[in-house]
């Protein structure tokens, strides 16, 4: 991050106060206004973060208006297209992509983090049956800093590195037990021999009593998803795990706050909105009725899986994923499925729209995915926690960065207060 000549100068009353104007390497210069409330005693109001950066960062980038996504500088298409989640989880977490020992490496120490402590079943065994595996997950990873005590002091870069890997190997499992949970059926225990995307799979659909064979195209569709979602840098969990990460919480607790976040339905639990919206229209002669209701002030219904707050046009993700949800059915010989023909005439109606057209909303990445999700076998339940254990490498890339940044504070943001001033308690005879 470099200071410009440049200065911002903003006039209150009379007074000018400058400030510098920092340069990012892509993307909109960034008034620094750190020492404005020391100088002019007023804060600045942005609700929604929609024009303040929180922190530098330099593992991703969005260009909103270009619709373009980049890992460590590498578009994302490129890397769905040539790379593989582990290989993205490496280039995330250390910004370099690995050379092939540093990737034998890598893999090796992941897979032998696979499994969970044995203790943590009855964690789940407490949960109802028809808990919301997301619910599961938010409390089984919270409790994974009673468990892994060896990986919880946070000014050691050996142990932060240990909570990362950890993280990265055991989130699948924990995905794939609330799921195995939630129908009732038994754990199914990681498999070291199989690729993390192929394990994820096993662990969710294999059973005790017969072979399960992981499908390759599947396991590669699996693994896109898990690219695809790998990180989007200060979105609303990432920004949760940051601003928890930034008082010393431990990274168990950090990663849990993120996972909660992650499932409202404005964030990652759009996936699953998106996929009940598309089952409600249920055929294209309901279109009309949807876009009619979405582009209704009073009505809160909304296209799910449309809009986004940084891209201004496609989704980059949204393509990549279309074209999979194309190759997976084709390969599941579903050649006429209801949802994904629904899809793709909403897609095309709301995209001729001039409502949506002068929003410039597009499909973002959850249009699509859960309808390859579905064909896979996952319900629907399942969609957002295939997002969080997905994510969960951008949130502890970015949490190791913040940490390791010696200009790190706690986060604290001010407030416009709107409420009463100082009055006087009265006793309740007086009230
Ligand atoms: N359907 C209909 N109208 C919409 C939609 C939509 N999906 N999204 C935004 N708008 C309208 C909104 O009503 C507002 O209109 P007006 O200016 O007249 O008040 C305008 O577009 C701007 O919307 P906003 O809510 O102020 O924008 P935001 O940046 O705060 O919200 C969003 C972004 C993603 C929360 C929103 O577009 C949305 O709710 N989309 C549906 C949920 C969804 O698909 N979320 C997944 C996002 S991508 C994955 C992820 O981040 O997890």
């Amino acid at each position: 991050m470099a200071e410009t000549k440049k200065t911002a100068t903003l006039s209150i009353d009379g007074k000018s106060y400058d400030m510098p104007v920092l340069t990012p390497t892509a993307g909109p210069e960034v008034i620094d206004i750190r020492k404005l409330y020391a100088q002019a005693d007023v804060f600045t109001y942005d609700p929604g973060f929609t024009s303040t950066a929180a922190c530098d960062s330099s593992i991703t980038y969005i260009d909103g208006d270009l619709g373009e996504l980049l890992y460590r500088g590498y578009p994302i298409e490129q890397l769905a297209d040539k790379s593989h989640h582990l290989e993205v989880c490496y280039l995330l977490l250390y910004g370099e992509l690995p050379d092939a020992a540093q990737m034998r490496d890598f893999e090796n120490r992941v897979t032998r983090h696979t499994m969970v402590h044995e203790q943590m079943h009855n964690f789940f065994r407490g949960f109802r049956r028809d808990s919301h595996p997301m619910a599961t997950m938010v409390g089984v990873v919270g409790a994974m800093s009673a468990f892994y005590h060896d990986s919880l002091d946070i000014n050691d870069p050996w142990q932060r590195e240990v909570a990362a890997i950890r993280m990265i190997a055991k989130l699948p499992t924990i995905a794939a037990m609330a799921y195995k949970y939630s129908i009732g059926q038994p754990f199914v225990y990681p498999k070291n021999s199989l690729s993390y995307a192929g394990n994820f799979l096993h662990m969710c659909f294999a059973v005790p009593c017969e072979d399960y064979v992981v499908r390759p195209e599947l396991e590669r569709a699996m693994d896109r998803i898990m690219m695809l979602h790998a990180d989007h840098e200060q979105n609303a969990s990432t920004s949760t795990v940051r601003l928890a990460g930034s008082s010393g919480a431990n990274p168990f607790a950090c990663i849990a706050a993120g996972i909660a976040c992650l499932w409202g339905p404005a964030h990652g639990g759009a996936n699953q909105a998106c996929l009940e919206m598309l089952r409600e229209i249920g055929s294209v002669e309901n279109i009309p009725e949807a876009i009619r209701r979405a582009k209704d002030k009073n009505d809160p219904y909304r296209l799910m899986g449309f809009g986004h707050r940084v891209y201004k046009n496609f989704d980059p993700r949204a393509k990549v994923m279309k074209e999979s949800a194309d190759e997976v059915l084709d390969l599941l010989g579903v050649h006429d499925n209801p949802l994904l023909q629904v899809a793709k005439e909403l897609e095309r109606i709301a995209l001729e729209d001039p409502y949506f057209i002068e929003k410039k909303l597009y499909p973002n990445v959850d249009f699509y995915s859960g309808i390859i999700l579905e064909a896979m076998g996952f319900p629907t339940s399942m969609f957002t926690p295939i997002f969080a254990l997905s994510r969960t490498v951008g949130w502890i890339s970015q949490w190791k960065e913040m940490i390791g940044d010696p200009q790190q504070k706690i986060g604290r943001p001010r407030q416009l207060y709107v409420g009463p001033t100082r009055r006087d308690y009265l006793d309740v005879e007086a009230r």
